[in-house]
């Protein structure tokens, strides 16, 4: 072979492989099946995924119940369909236990979670939020079950939270204890299906992404409320009763100017007893009062420095007795489920979407995000577009 003719058989080579990437990557049954678990609620043309089992709670209070309905959002994948919590003011509980348990702990994986959720009428008070189970009973799913994950919205009149909280057992007591992202981010409040992906990496990290944009990153031990350390403050310990922290105090030697006066109202020395008064009948003539013309406010002394001011106050520290070196707080305990533990006042929540895997799979995920939630949302947007003109 000549050098042109080899340069030929190596871009026909080139077009072959390419060709097959291409092809295998709009193949989505083949590559969404890694995910450790995907749930659209259809039997999608995109996925060829089956669907999932899926257990409503027997607990009580628990009325609500969940049902499958078409979206009648329509595109070329075909009828879309979303879990839909009907009824208004209700307790749902609603569960899928993995084939394969989640193993966190075992692997140096990192997790990432993903869904969708809409509010499709005015949201005045309800959880949009999603749950990682460790070991359950979906039967008894309520708000005690013991959750490795709590992610997503949680809006209730002024509070609205897109909650992140996780969960560690304590070695010192074994107690499970829940550690709860500070100052979590709002979610929107429209009506569109919006896109919820959290992501712990190895580093001990996290992002938080909505609609594919990154809203919050941070680290999984300094961002947290509920994470021991080493030295507390002790909690019996109390200031003297002789301390001061007024840092500010009137100072007494600041007196008004001799001519200061505070009286708005002096008596009129102008006025004389009328000629027609009678002091039998109407009584001790007196005179009027009229308004001041120096008066000048109440005296407010200016303020200086206290000299007795003896610093803020700070408890003692003291060791935490729970404290533990959780040098890994990524590896969650095995993850057996996953699943809904909400209350609405609102009716008409959706979810879809669902998937958990590992980091290795966010390109994976992001792939699944750009190619069937973004048309579906997009779809949305230009409906509500064309509502608006
Ligand atoms: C999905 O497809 C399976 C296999 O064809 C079928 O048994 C099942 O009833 C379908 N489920 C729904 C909800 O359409
Ligand atoms: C989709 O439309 C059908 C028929 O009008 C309706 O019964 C169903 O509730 C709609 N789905 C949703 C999720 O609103
Ligand atoms: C478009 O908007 C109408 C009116 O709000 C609504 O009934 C319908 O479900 C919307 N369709 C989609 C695809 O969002």
């Amino acid at each position: 072979m000549n050098k042109i003719t080899t340069l030929f058989c190596q871009f026909l080579l080139l077009i072959l492989l390419t060709r097959k990437i291409v092809s295998g990557s709009s193949l989505h049954s083949n590559t969404y099946e890694q995910l450790h678990f995907l749930e659209t609620f259809e039997n999608s043309t995109t996925t060829n995924l089956p669907l999932h089992e899926w257990e409503p709670t027997k607990q009580k209070n628990y009325h609500g119940s969940f049902v499958r309905k078409a979206s009648n959002i329509t595109d070329e994948h075909g009828d879309d369909y979303v879990l839909v919590a009907e009824k208004a003011g209700y307790y749902y509980g609603y569960s899928h236990v993995f084939e394969t348990p989640f193993s966190p702990i075992n692997d140096d994986h990192g997790l990432v979670l993903q869904y969708s959720t809409t509010f499709s009428e005015f949201i005045t008070c309800g959880g949009g939020y999603i749950k990682l189970f460790y070991k359950f009973k979906p039967k008894k799913l309520g708000q005690k079950t013991n959750y490795a994950i709590m992610f997503g919205p949680d809006i209730c009149g002024g509070n609205n939270n897109i909650h992140f909280i996780y969960t560690r057992k304590n070695p010192n007591n074994k107690n499970l204890e829940e550690r709860k992202l500070k100052n979590p981010p709002q979610a929107p409040m429209d009506h569109l299906s919006h896109l919820y992906t959290l992501v712990l990496d190895r580093a001990n990290r996290f992002q938080m992404y909505l609609d594919m944009e990154l809203i919050r990153e941070g680290n999984l031990l300094d961002d947290f409320e509920g994470v021991h350390h080493p030295s507390m403050d002790d909690p019996n310990d109390k200031p003297p009763e002789d301390w001061v922290d007024d840092y500010w105090i009137r100072d007494p030697s600041d007196l008004p100017p001799e001519d200061w006066t505070d009286e708005e109202y002096v008596i009129d020395v102008d006025a004389f007893t009328p000629q027609e008064w009678d002091v039998v009948q109407d009584g001790e003539w007196e005179p009027p009062l009229i308004a001041n013309e120096k008066w000048k406010k109440k005296w407010v002394q200016r303020k200086i420095l206290n000299p007795e001011w003896r610093g803020e106050w700070e408890p003692r520290k003291i060791y935490d007795k729970l404290y533990w070196d959780d040098r890994t707080p990524y590896k969650l305990d095995t993850i057996y489920g996953i699943g809904f533990e909400i209350w609405s006042v609102n009716k008409n929540v959706f979810f879809d979407d669902i998937i958990l895997s590992t980091n290795d799979h966010k390109s994976l995920i992001w792939d699944y995000a750009e190619k069937i939630w973004k048309p579906k949302y997009n779809t949305q947007l230009k409906n509500q577009s064309l509502l608006e003109n």
